[in-house]
């Protein structure tokens, strides 16, 4: 175990940054082991900043946008954001690193399924590596991440915390190796927020009840959302993004099967459709949070309109393609 002294000559501030990210397709699914696509969005972030504490021996977490300003030392260990700075510790082998102050910031909707919470570890754990001059590579990180995961709900995939880590559109299977992918021909999405704050933990945990209590019907489902994200990731790769729309709207309605899309979003899944959108579907663990539309270049304005007056309190228009 090391000991890092008090550094003598000031230290500088060390800042990182982490998108959020949707998921094409096959949430869920994913969490029993069948394949899932999912890609960063960088119109949203999350930001750790890290600089040498101001006088006293005690470090301090601030995250102004939800009034959080506390001692580290007063955080239980299983506090997501002690988690990621002790899961860095742990893995560098210091038992007293010198004083720090960590300021959060985050533009990523919380509870939204755009993976806030995994964004916000990887940032910290970024961002503190660095701090104690041993930035971590993005494996570490990502393993470090997934461990927080597990914290915010019980059983995660891993999906979310590797697409944020690397930054770059993944074809996940849990417990294989990493295969990020870039997406020769690029296609336009509209994600539309519901407004209603929704717990990832609870749709997953809801999933697996409902999964032990029916496992016949729900593998059978799982398996068949996994043979879209398989299709979908052709797909990209021929270079038919339009296949994407149709292969959406059969992902959504798996998702209604298993229980975790909502009257909000349905509305505005049919919004999108009705606007013209290619294909549409719920995005992430559900029960309220994003949703995700294919469309036309040129038509995305005015699909995010009608899904703005459908009820969506927030729409962005990304592209995913090269610059993901
Ligand atoms: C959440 O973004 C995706 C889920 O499949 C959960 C997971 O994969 O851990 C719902």
């Amino acid at each position: 175990m090391r000991t890092l002294p008090h550094s003598p000559t000031p230290q500088p501030q060390y800042t990182a940054t982490a998108p959020g990210k949707i998921i094409l397709f096959g949430e869920h699914a994913v969490v029993y082991g069948q394949p899932a696509i999912a890609v960063p969005v960088t119109h949203v972030w999350a930001e750790a900043i890290v600089e040498p504490g101001q006088g006293g021996n005690r470090s301090r977490i601030l995250a102004p946008a939800v009034g959080l300003d506390t001692a580290l030392d007063e955080l239980p260990p299983t506090h997501p954001l002690s988690a990621a700075l002790r899961g860095v510790l742990n893995t560098l082998g210091v038992t007293e690193p010198p004083p720090f102050s960590l300021t959060i910031r985050s533009t990523i909707p919380v509870a939204g399924g755009m993976g806030s919470g995994a964004a916000v570890s990887v940032a910290i754990i970024r961002a503190f590596s660095a701090f104690l001059n041993h930035p971590l590579p993005d494996d570490q990180i990502n393993a470090l991440a997934y461990e927080v995961e597990k914290l915010h709900h019980g059983t995660p995939s891993g999906i979310d915390n590797t697409v944020i880590t690397y930054a770059r559109p993944v074809y996940f299977v849990r417990g294989q190796p990493i295969e990020t992918f870039t997406v020769p021909t690029p296609f336009t999405i509209v994600i539309a927020d519901t407004g209603i704050a929704s717990s990832t933990a609870l749709t997953v945990g809801d999933v697996r009840k409902a999964w032990q209590a029916d496992p016949k019907r729900f593998n059978r489902i799982f398996h068949w959302v996994g043979n879209l994200a398989m299709k979908a990731y052709r797909a990209i790769e021929a270079r038919t993004p339009d296949v994407l729309g149709p292969l959406m709207d059969e992902n959504h309605v798996q998702l209604q099967k298993m229980g975790v899309s909502s009257p909000e979003l349905d509305r505005l899944v049919e919004a999108a459709r009705g606007a013209g959108a290619l294909g549409a579907k719920m995005s992430g663990g559900g029960g309220g949070g994003n949703m995700i539309a294919l469309v036309k270049p040129e038509e995305a304005s005015q699909i995010a309109e009608a899904l703005r007056a459908a009820g969506a309190v927030r729409t962005i228009v990304t592209e995913i393609g090269d610059l993901s």
